[in-house]
């Protein structure tokens, strides 16, 4: 596995591949890697011939109060586990390679009305960091396809819309969420949890397990799958900042009729912010 940190580098490296008619999938990340990245990299295998993963902690998706300087950082146990899942090129640079005029000058790509729903709402500004980041990395590694983990379900909605509406020439690849054995989605976050903490969070799954199984019912009565929701996890001492019915293809609210749902929620537990969803088709 070649590990680069230039753009130019990573151009070059990645047209040689191109060139000789092999298939480049990309796989960003922020690093900390975990079961659930790996499971990214597997999901990649099928597509192509060459896989790139990025770690970069981008620090325009973070908000002035968020944990960008305590975010994990993991580089040389990534490279391993990179080097380990069969990955060819990791791409590692700093924040003055990908922003050389500073992150507040820099060009941004936003994706109106998606972005400022559901996590947005909470999080002003951060899905415009991801999606600029997510830009300016097709652009750098030129991939054929690139995979996404269906936990960051309004990240991977908000991606394919950028994706489909700049014509960016890339396959979005969506990989299932990877879970414990008591249900919790694997994250970077779920660190911040004390035991105690840690052995509550469950709580999530279940009540989106419950939610799913009421819409699998035909229960139309979304508002009530979302109160109940909301008092499920209060009940657990967890601050959620929302908990939703949306229709899976745009993420509006779900009409009583719609087929193609997700349930979404966002919680906080201690230090961390939890979010997970479950996609149902009735
Ligand atoms: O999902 C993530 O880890 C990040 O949001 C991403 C897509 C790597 C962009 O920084």
């Amino acid at each position: 596995m070649r590990t680069l940190t230039a753009i130019a580098e990573v151009r070059a490296q990645v047209r040689l591949w191109r060139h000789s008619g092999k298939r480049v999938i990309f796989v960003p990340t922020m690093g900390n890697l975990h079961a659930g990245h790996l499971s990214l990299i597997e999901a990649a295998r099928a597509h192509g011939d060459h896989f790139v993963a990025s770690i970069f902690v981008n620090p325009m998706q973070f908000g002035p109060n968020e944990d960008f300087a305590h975010y994990p950082r993991t580089p040389e146990r990534d490279a391993r586990m990179l080097r380990e899942a069969g990955c060819d090129l990791m791409f590692m640079p700093d924040v003055a390679e990908m922003y050389p005029h500073g992150e507040q000058r820099a060009t941004r790509v936003e994706v109106p009305g998606l972005s400022s729903i559901l996590c947005g709402e909470f999080r002003p500004g951060h899905f415009e960091g991801v999606t600029t980041v997510v830009a300016k990395l097709f652009h750098i590694v030129e991939p054929d396809a690139a995979v996404f983990g269906e936990k960051d379900f309004q990240q991977l909605t908000i991606i394919r819309r950028m994706a489909s509406e700049l014509c960016m020439p890339v396959r979005i690849i969506a990989a299932p969420t990877v879970r414990d054995a008591d249900g919790l989605a694997m994250s970077s976050r779920n660190q911040y949890l004390t035991d105690e903490e840690r052995a509550r969070a469950p709580v999530i799954y279940r009540t989106l397990q419950v939610a799913a199984r009421r819409l699998s019912a035909g229960d139309q009565d979304h508002a009530g799958i979302e109160r109940a929701g909301i008092r499920a996890l209060e009940s657990e001492g967890l601050r959620p900042d929302y908990f939703s019915v949306r229709c899976a293809d745009d993420l509006a609210p779900a009409q009583a009729d719609a087929r193609r749902l997700v349930v979404l929620s966002a919680a906080r537990l201690g230090k961390a912010r939890l979010i997970d969803n479950i996609q149902v088709t009735r």
